[in-house]
Order: C-alpha cells, then sequence, then structure tokens
C-alpha cells in the first residue's frame, strides 16, 4: 500500500485535477466546471489529496455534509486511496449529523454515484452508507428535437432583481442556480400579463444539463412548462450540441412529452455520522 498525502488542495490544482477526473470518472467535468463547485466563494469545497493519486471533495450544507468529489487514479486503485479519502472526507465533516454522497445543491457535480459505478458503490457499502433515495437523468436527442413553440426569452442582468423575486416568492430552493444560469445566460423564462410564468436553467453547473424548471404555482400543472424547456433545448442545440441531459428528474412526464428517455440513474448514498464509531 503506498501513503497518500492529504494535503488541502487550492484552486491552483484545478487543472491538475481536472486532468484526474479525464482518468478515472466516466462522466468528467472540465476545469471550469470544477471551479465553480469546488471553490464556489459562498460555499468552497474542502479538497484534499494529491492530483496524481486521488482526490475527495467534501462541503458542508444545510441538509448536513455532503461528498461533492471522490476519485482515485485508474493506475492506483485497489491499495487502499478510497478508503483514505473516505475517511478524510467524514474527518473534514466530523462536526455535521450526516455525509451524503452527491446530490449536493446548488453546486452539485453528481446527482449521487452513477449505479454503473460498482467499486464506488461497494466502498460506500463498506463504509456503512445507506441507499437513502435514486435519481435519474433523461435524455433528450437534440438533432430530433420538436418544434421551437416560442414565447420564451433568454433573462438578462437588469431582470435579476424581478427574478430574485419572484424565485424567493415560488421556488426559493431553485434560487442559487436560476440566479446563477442568468448570469451565465442561459435562463430562459416566459411571461404573462401578471408577470414571469416560469423558467428553465440549463448549463449551470455542468454543460449540456437541463435544469432546475418551474413554473408560477397558479400555472402547475397546464402545460406552461413545455415552452420553457423546449426554449431552453433548442437554444442548447443552437450553442451546437446533439444531446442534452435534464438533470435529477422530478416528473417524467413533460420530459418523456419532449422526446425523453431515462439515461442514468444515480444512487444516493447517506450515513449518520456516529453510525459505525
Ligand atoms: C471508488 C474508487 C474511489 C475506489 O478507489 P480505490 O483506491 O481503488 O479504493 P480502495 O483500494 O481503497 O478500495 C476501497 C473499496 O472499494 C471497493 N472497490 C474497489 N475496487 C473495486 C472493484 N474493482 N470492484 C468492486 N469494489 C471495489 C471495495 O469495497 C474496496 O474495499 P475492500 O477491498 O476492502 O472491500 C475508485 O474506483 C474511483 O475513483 N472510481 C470512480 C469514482 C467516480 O466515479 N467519482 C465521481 C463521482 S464522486
Amino acid at each position: 500500500m503506498t501513503s497518500l498525502p492529504l494535503d488541502r488542495l487550492g484552486a491552483g490544482e484545478l487543472a491538475a485535477i481536472a486532468e484526474l477526473c479525464r482518468r478515472g470518472v466516466s462522466d468528467p467535468p472540465a476545469a471550469d466546471e470544477l471551479e465553480g463547485a469546488l471553490f464556489a466563494p459562498d460555499q468552497p469545497a474542502t479538497v484534499r489529496g494529491d492530483p496524481d493519486v486521488g482526490v475527495v471533495a467534501t462541503v458542508e450544507g444545510e441538509g448536513g455534509g455532503y461528498v461533492r468529489l471522490l476519485v482515485v487514479d485508474p493506475s492506483v486503485r485497489g491499495r487502499g486511496h478510497g478508503h483514505a479519502l473516505i475517511e478524510a472526507a467524514e474527518a473534514d465533516l466530523a462536526g455535521t449529523k450526516s455525509v451524503t454522497v452527491g446530490a449536493d445543491a446548488p453546486y452539485f457535480l453528481f446527482p449521487g454515484v452513477e449505479t454503473t459505478q460498482t467499486a464506488m458503490l461497494s466502498l460506500l457499502e463498506r463504509h456503512h452508507y445507506n441507499r437513502a433515495e435514486a435519481n435519474f437523468n433523461m435524455a433528450v436527442d437534440l438533432d430530433a428535437l420538436h418544434p421551437d413553440p416560442g414565447g420564451t426569452d433568454l433573462a438578462e442582468a437588469g431582470d435579476r432583481a424581478e427574478m430574485a423575486g419572484w424565485l424567493e416568492t415560488y421556488w426559493p430552493n431553485w434560487a442559487a442556480e436560476a440566479l446563477r444560469a442568468l448570469d451565465k445566460g442561459t435562463l430562459v423564462v416566459s411571461h404573462d400579463d401578471e408577470g414571469i410564468t416560469g423558467f428553465c436553467a440549463y448549463d449551470v453547473n455542468r454543460r449540456g444539463l437541463l435544469g432546475p424548471v418551474a413554473v408560477r404555482h397558479d400555472l402547475v400543472g397546464k402545460g406552461a412548462g413545455e415552452p420553457l424547456v423546449l426554449g431552453a433545448l433548442h437554444r442548447m442545440r443552437a450553442a451546437g450540441r446533439h444531446r442534452a441531459e435534464v438533470v435529477w428528474v422530478g416528473p417524467i412526464v413533460p420530459y418523456a412529452r419532449v422526446g425523453g428517455t431515462v439515461s442514468r440513474v444515480f444512487f444516493v448514498y447517506r450515513k449518520k455520522l456516529g453510525d459505525d464509531r
């Protein structure tokens, strides 16, 4: 067994962490996506390890502690580094009531552990994590996209205050992601005589991912979401994409209606701290 340095890593290591992800993660985040997720000023992660070997990133959120990223280089797997990194994560989160792996809004990289990642599922089971819930993505083939019904716009900087107020009233849990999308120019909105009817964000934490999406409470279930989703998908296609994934899906029907199919499933693992010590 080789020893793994568990020093804290800073933003200066981003390129090396991105390269580690490229080698070791099936759906690797790019350096700028890692920068947003790991070094956000309002929720900086504790990032530890050695980018040549393995890295773990944790954050403390409202629901407890979260592992945002855990990866070991494929060339040095099976030597105990995974065990060392999850133990380091738990030590960093010792002041929290629980540790959840992924599904850590608003800066999540993964909505859980992808069910194809047998080694990761096994590592977490060996450390007494429970499968708390499952999340899934739905893929949409942008080359076979339904026509854009129109009626949507991209929100701009001048719309920020109105949007922030609307989100605070109707969907405060999604305010951070929706406003980040607005700042990036990837927030699709629609209006009626009463004001904002809804929004659909895309390319927020990761490029190619669509969500969150929401409409005003009085419009839920009345088809107001579909033009927003199609408006976002058409803009993703116009930017050169052939495929998009709706991330961390709630109801299936609205996305099935626009041609979406379940593409990836993620288990959310959680452990109450103190359970096995
Ligand atoms: C999961 C992962 C971190 C394990 O790293 P590792 O250094 O090989 O882990 P270890 O040698 O410490 O082994 C730890 C445990 O993982 C499990 N494991 C490791 N390799 C495994 C494999 N090939 N098959 C099944 N289980 C495996 C075992 O339970 C092992 O413990 P045990 O041998 O005592 O039962 C590594 O495979 C990895 O980086 N996978 C990709 C992770 C990823 O997708 N991250 C992005 C989302 S956060």
